[in-house]
């Protein structure tokens, strides 16, 4: 049996929430290895909607979950989220869920720099989720981020606080802002300790003990491929890296525990957020695909920008994150339209290009090149098997794994957990 990485292979949304879920039953454990909560997660159980931001979407079933070592944690976010999935029923205990002594704290000072940063008025701003993720990041990098075990010992936590402000308070002079109180940071953090230091253990072990008792693993990663710092459309990008390889690094297993990675991607194209996006339709179409896929933010509201789905970035994202099959999401949403569009390539400078460019320059002057398919009659909505997708369905899915060059192991064909098609079941391994 393999262990499964889910990663989205756009720029996040795709449903990775639902697949997460509708996997995690054949799984004993579900592990977060990157990002925090700037994520998102929906999963819809018999009418009821669970909305996941930091807790790995297992919670849900109650399997043991795991946050790893490459999340960044804001400990009141966490506080919260707990508190609100238990008013929903879900109530995961110090035993079915452990927090990575060394992941990073994202501390109020992130969130105000975010909000700073994403402030300014100078057509300069990234359109973060402003959770402070980007600044947790720096800080983590830069040596200086509170990890989550500092808050087991108060006087170790005060030294690294010292330290931590001694850089954010200059940035904050520069701002032209109050500074920190250290002594006010440190007591707010002792203050929350509580609820989530009975949570801390050392998930690479865990993840270890399960490895040689092989029991199948779930990761789950949050955002996309496109939106990786270092593969995504940078600098548009969240500050974690969100490729599939990170499942490893952020969690605390070897590459070879990774057995099969599932990509997932929309019928479609989304995106929150500024940056470049070839295939946007900012027409009636681009409207209805965002009405008929109720397409808002599930962290911030925001509008979702809509659009075709883009062949060649989804093909270069089963390349970069090496994606072994595909769940393709949201195909009900294309109910209805009597013309579909998917972009094959693109046209830059007068030239045929059939890679995403890495110059920003180039990126912004792409001019999407289509193949055209006819809509189909009749609903996908809630199929549970190929018989009872119309042909024209069939047709686009087909085209769609070979122009990506992967299969499609998974179909979902509405929110609800059980409204899935299976193919190819990814803990059977490649
Ligand atoms: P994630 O961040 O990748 O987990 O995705 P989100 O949960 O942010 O966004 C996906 C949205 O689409 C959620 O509201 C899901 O309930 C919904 N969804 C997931 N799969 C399907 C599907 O196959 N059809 C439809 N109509 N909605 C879906
Ligand atoms: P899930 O896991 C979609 C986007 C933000 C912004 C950029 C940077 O639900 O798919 P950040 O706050 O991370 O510094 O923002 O990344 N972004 C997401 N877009 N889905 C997400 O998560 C996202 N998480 C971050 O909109 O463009
Ligand atoms: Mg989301």
């Amino acid at each position: 049996m393999a262990n499964v990485v889910v990663v989205g292979a756009q720029w996040g949304d795709e449903g990775k929430g639902k697949i997460v879920d509708w996997l995690s039953h054949r799984a004993d454990l579900v592990a977060r290895f990157q990002g925090g909560h700037n994520a998102g997660h929906t999963l819809v159980v018999d009418g009821t909607t669970y909305k996941l931001s930091l807790l790995p979407s297992g919670v849900v079933r109650g399997k043991t979950s795991l946050i790893g070592n490459g999340v960044v944690i804001d400990p009141w976010a966490f506080a919260k989220e707990l508190e609100r999935l238990k008013g929903q029923g879900v109530k995961p205990t110090p035993e079915t869920l452990v927090i990575a002594e060394n992941a990073a704290l994202i501390l109020p000072v992130h969130r105000d720099l975010d909000e700073l940063r994403e402030s300014r008025d100078d057509g300069m701003t990234i359109g973060t989720t402003r959770r402070g993720i980007g600044p947790a990041y720096e800080d983590k990098v830069g040596r200086r981020a509170i990890r989550v075990i500092d808050l087991a010992d108060e006087e170790f936590l005060t030294n690294r606080v010292n330290d931590l402000l001694h850089h954010h308070n200059a940035l904050r002079r520069g701002y032209g802002r109050e500074e920190y109180d250290p002594a006010e940071l440190v007591a707010a953090l002792m203050e929350i300790a509580p609820s989530i230091l009975p949570f801390v253990g050392p998930v690479w072990k865990k993840l270890d003990q399960a490895v040689r008792c092989d029991q199948k693993i779930l990761f789950e990663g949050a955002q996309g491929v496109w939106l990786d710092v270092d593969h995504g459309t940078y600098p548009y990008v969240t500050s974690s890296n969100t490729v599939a390889g990170q499942a490893a690094a952020g969690s605390g297993v070897g590459p070879r525990d990774l057995s099969f990675v599932l990509g997932i991607a929309k019928a479609y194209t989304t995106r929150v957020g500024e940056g470049p996006f070839p295939t946007e339709l900012s027409d009636d179409i681009g409207h209805k695909l965002g009405e008929r896929g109720n397409e808002f933010g599930t962290v911030t509201g925001r509008q979702r920008r809509c659009g075709w789905f883009d062949a060649v970035m989804v093909k270069q994202a089963v390349t970069t994150t090496g994606i072994d099959g595909v769940a393709l999401t949201k195909l009900d949403v294309l109910d209805g339209f009597t013309e579909l569009k998917v972009c094959v390539g693109y046209k830059l400078g007068g030239k045929r290009i059939r890679r995403f460019p890495v110059s920003r320059v180039d990126q912004e002057a792409l001019q999407p090149v289509y193949e055209t398919f006819e809509g189909w009659d009749g609903s996908t909505k809630g199929a549970r098997s190929w018989a009872d997708l119309p042909a024209n369905a069939v047709k686009y899915v087909r085209r769609i794994e070979e122009l990506i060059g992967c299969q499609v192991s998974l179909l979902s064909t509405s929110p609800e957990r059980e409204d899935v098609i299976l193919m190819k079941d990814p803990f059977r391994g490649r």
